[in-house]
């Protein structure tokens, strides 16, 4: 009760036009943690560990080194070592809703969309076909020494 006597005293000092300029910036805030990530992509939750030394994922090793991983994500994981950072993006491409040709097919440096052929930086997840709005869906991902966690 006090605390709202004092602040109702304090608001009587401050001008209209700045509690209207201070409410803009306090709705502005709120809105962007409602920022959608991606309007074709549903969020999805999994937790994936892999082991780098495992002969399974030694392409994951090398600087430029990538891998389809089928487990986790909506259309599996596509993994990317940049420069000793692991990437994990979604294989499902970011433009469309998921379908049948929708899955992205490493191509060296690249990812490709099957259905009309987009393609994708696995470097930095943008989109490198004209016309392609959104980028590559990006997963979290921790690195202890050859142990690797990729999950959402
Ligand atoms: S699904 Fe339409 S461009 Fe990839």
């Amino acid at each position: 009760m006090r605390t709202n006597i004092q602040f109702s005293f304090f608001l009587r000092f401050i001008p209209m036009k700045h509690l209207v300029f201070m409410l803009f910036f306090f709705l502005l805030g709120c809105a962007k943690n409602n920022v959608e990530r991606n309007p074709f992509l549903y969020e999805t939750r999994f937790d994936q560990n892999i082991n780098l030394s495992l002969p399974a994922f030694d392409n994951l090793n090398y600087q430029g080194g990538s891998l389809y991983w089928v487990n986790g994500g909506i259309k599996g994981l596509l993994l990317f070592n940049l420069a000793g950072t692991i990437m994990a993006w979604e294989a499902s491409c970011p433009n469309h809703a998921p379908s049948s040709c929708s899955s992205l097919r490493i191509n060296g440096v690249t990812a490709s969309c099957t259905c009309e052929d987009y393609q994708y930086s696995l470097a930095t997840g943008q989109p490198l076909t004209e016309g392609a709005t959104y980028s590559l869906l990006f997963y979290k991902v921790q690195q202890n020494g050859t142990q690797v966690r990729i999950y959402n």
